[in-house]
C-alpha cells in the first residue's frame, strides 16, 4: 500500500490508509490506546482498541515517543466531543489494523513539543531532534521556498548561477579569514572566501554579464545572533548598470520574496525610502535604523537603503589594512566612488570627502545586504590600494590579478550581496539567524553536533607540516 501524508488523511474518511512517521505522544486510556503520529506534513491520532487483535494492542503499549512506525488502518470521524479543532486533522482518527515499528528510539533528550523551551546548546547538540519541531521545520522549508523564489526569478531574468572556488586567496571584507594549509605546496595556505567578491568581477571581465550564487562565505569572527562563521548570501552582480540599476532590482525582487510568499507582511514604504548615511547618523545615531512604526506588530516589514558613505576612513585600530591613523575603506576596496567624484580618487584629493556607491538595504534594524559599483578601471582600484597606504610589493602579491584582469577589457560592472539568514530570520519573525539555519555554529564558533573544531591525526599534522605549540 502507497504511503498517504498524515495531512491529507481528513479526505480519506471511510478508507482504508497506509501512514509513516514518528510517535509524538502516547496516551493509554484502559481500553483505549491513543497515539499521535508525526510526519513533515503534520499530526494524526491514532486508535489502538482493546477489544479487537490483542496483539496489536500489545504492539501499541510498547510504543514510546519517537519511535518511528508503519500503521495500516480505516479513517474515521471523530466522536463530536473528541474533535480537536486546534489540528487540521482534528476531525478525523486513523483505526489501526496493523503496526510495524520501524525503528526504536532512546529517550528523546528532549520533548519535541518543547524543544522552544530547551537550552539551546542541547537543541545544538540534537539538532535532529529539534528539527522535527514544527519551528524548524517551517524555518527550513521557508528558506527553501525563497531561495527556490530567487533562484527561478533570476533565470527567468538571464542571470546565470556560477559557483566559484572556496580554496582560494583572501578576499578583504573586513573580517579574520579561515586559512587552509595546502599539503601539495608545503608552508602554504589557501583562505576560505569571506565572499565571492574578486571571482564575481572577474565573471564579469569574463563575460558573462549576469551572475548570481546562493554563496558560502566563511569569516573567522565572534558570532552572535545576526553573525555566524559561516553563512549563506545571495551574490550577484551584473555588466553595464549603474547604481539605481542595481537597486531596483533587488528592491524588486525583495518585495516580490515578500509578496508572493508572506502575503500576510506589509512593507512600510514602497518604494523603498533612501536616505544618505549622513542623514541616518544624524538622525538615527545608527546605520542601520529600526523604522518600524510598530515594533511590536509582527508583520511590519520596513525597508531603507543606506546610500553616500564616504569611501574613507582614518583607522583607529591596527589592522590588516592600514596603521593605525591612516586610510581604510569603510566597506570594499572594489567599490567606485560615485562618478563626480572619480576625479578625486585618481588625483587622491579630499580622500575623506569621497563618496562611494556602496548601498545597503536595512530591515527592521538588520543589514540585510550590501553592494557598490565598482572599479572597472585598473587605475582606479590602483589608488584606492595606493591610498589606503599598501606598498607596490603588496598590492601586485594581493591584487596583482585584479588589476591584470581589469586590463583586458573589463565592463563597468556592480552587484550587491544578500544576508540570506538574516533576511530569512525577520521574515520568519525569527530573534536569531541561527534559527533559520540546520546546522549552526554555538557563540564561540563550535559545531556541539560534529563536535568541531577539533584534534586531528598527527599523521594529518605531519603531512602538512604542522607543529603544534603551546
Ligand atoms: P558584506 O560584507 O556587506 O558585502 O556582506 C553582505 C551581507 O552579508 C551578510 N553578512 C553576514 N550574515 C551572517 N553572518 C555574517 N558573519 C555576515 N557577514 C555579512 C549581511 C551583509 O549585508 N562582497 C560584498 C557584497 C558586494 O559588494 O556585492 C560583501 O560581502 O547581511
Amino acid at each position: 500500500m502507497e504511503r498517504v501524508l498524515l495531512s491529507e488523511a481528513a479526505d480519506k474518511v471511510g478508507q482504508k490508509i497506509m501512514v509513516k512517521g514518528w510517535v509524538h505522544a502516547r496516551r493509554d486510556h484502559g481500553k483505549l490506546i491513543f497515539a499521535d503520529l508525526r510526519d513533515r506534513s503534520g499530526l494524526l491520532q491514532v486508535v489502538f482498541w482493546g477489544g479487537g487483535d490483542e496483539k496489536l494492542f500489545k504492539q501499541a503499549e510498547n510504543l514510546r515517543s519517537e519511535f518511528v512506525v508503519a500503521i495500516t488502518g480505516k479513517i474515521q470521524k471523530r466522536q463530536p466531543n473528541q474533535v480537536n479543532p486546534d489540528l487540521p486533522t482534528g476531525t478525523v482518527e486513523l483505526a489501526a489494523e496493523t503496526l510495524e515499528v520501524l525503528n526504536e528510539s532512546e529517550v528523546p533528550v528532549f520533548e519535541i513539543d518543547k524543544a522552544a523551551e530547551t537550552k539551546e546548546e542541547t537543541r545544538m547538540a540534537y539538532r535532529y531532534l529539534d528539527m522535527r519541531s514544527p519551528r524548524m521545520q517551517k524555518n527550513l522549508q521557508m528558506r527553501h521556498k525563497i531561495i527556490k523564489l530567487i533562484r527561478d526569478e533570476l533565470d527567468k531574468q538571464g542571470f546565470w548561477e556560477v559557483e566559484t572556488p572556496n580554496l582560494t586567496k583572501g578576499t578583504p571584507e573586513g573580517a579574520r579569514e579561515y586559512i587552509v594549509p595546502a599539503r601539495l605546496s608545503p608552508g602554504k595556505f589557501f583562505v576560505l572566501p569571506q565572499s565571492p567578491q574578486q571571482f564575481k568581477q572577474l565573471l564579469m571581465v569574463g563575460g558573462i554579464e549576469k551572475y548570481f550564487q546562493i554563496a558560502r562565505c566563511f569569516r573567522d569572527e565572534d558570532t552572535r545572533g545576526d553573525r555566524q562563521a559561516e553563512f549563506t548570501q545571495l551574490d550577484l552582480e551584473m555588466s553595464f548598470v549603474e547604481r539605481d540599476d542595481v537597486m531596483a532590482h533587488s528592491e524588486a525582487l525583495l518585495i516580490e520574496i515578500v509578496e508572493k510568499l508572506y502575503p500576510e507582511k506589509k512593507i512600510s514604504t514602497k518604494p523603498f525610502p533612501r536616505m544618505t548615511h549622513k542623514e541616518v547618523i544624524d538622525k538615527y545615531g545608527t546605520d542601520r535604523p529600526d523604522l518600524r512604526k510598530n515594533k511590536d506588530d509582527p508583520n511590519e516589514l520596513a525597508f531603507l537603503w543606506v546610500i553616500d558613505f564616504p569611501f574613507f576612513e582614518k583607522t583607529d585600530k591596527k589592522e590588516h589594512h592600514g596603521a593605525v591613523g591612516e586610510w581604510t575603506f569603510t566597506h570594499n576596496p572594489f567599490s567606485a566612488p560615485i562618478p563626480e567624484h572619480q576625479d578625486l580618487l585618481m588625483k587622491k584629493e579630499k580622500i575623506g570627502e569621497i563618496i562611494t556607491t556602496q548601498y545597503d538595504v536595512v530591515l527592521n534594524g538588520f543589514e540585510i545586504a550590501g553592494g557598490s559599483i565598482r572599479n572597472h578601471k585598473p587605475e582606479a582600484l590602483r589608488k584606492v590600494l595606493e591610498i589606503i597606504g599598501h606598498k607596490p610589493e603588496r598590492i601586485e602579491r594581493d591584487f596583482g590579478h585584479m588589476l591584470k584582469a581589469l586590463s583586458y577589457g573589463a565592463p563597468p560592472h556592480g552587484g550587491i550581496a544578500w544576508g540570506l539568514e538574516r533576511l530569512i530570520m525577520v521574515l520568519q519573525n525569527e530573534p536569531s539567524i541561527r534559527e533559520v539555519m540546520a546546522f549552526p555554529k554555538t557563540g564561540d564558533s563550535r559545531d556541539l553536533l560534529m563536535n568541531a573544531p577539533n584534534d586531528v591525526d598527527e599523521k594529518q599534522l605531519k603531512d602538512l607540516g604542522i607543529k603544534i605549540t603551546e
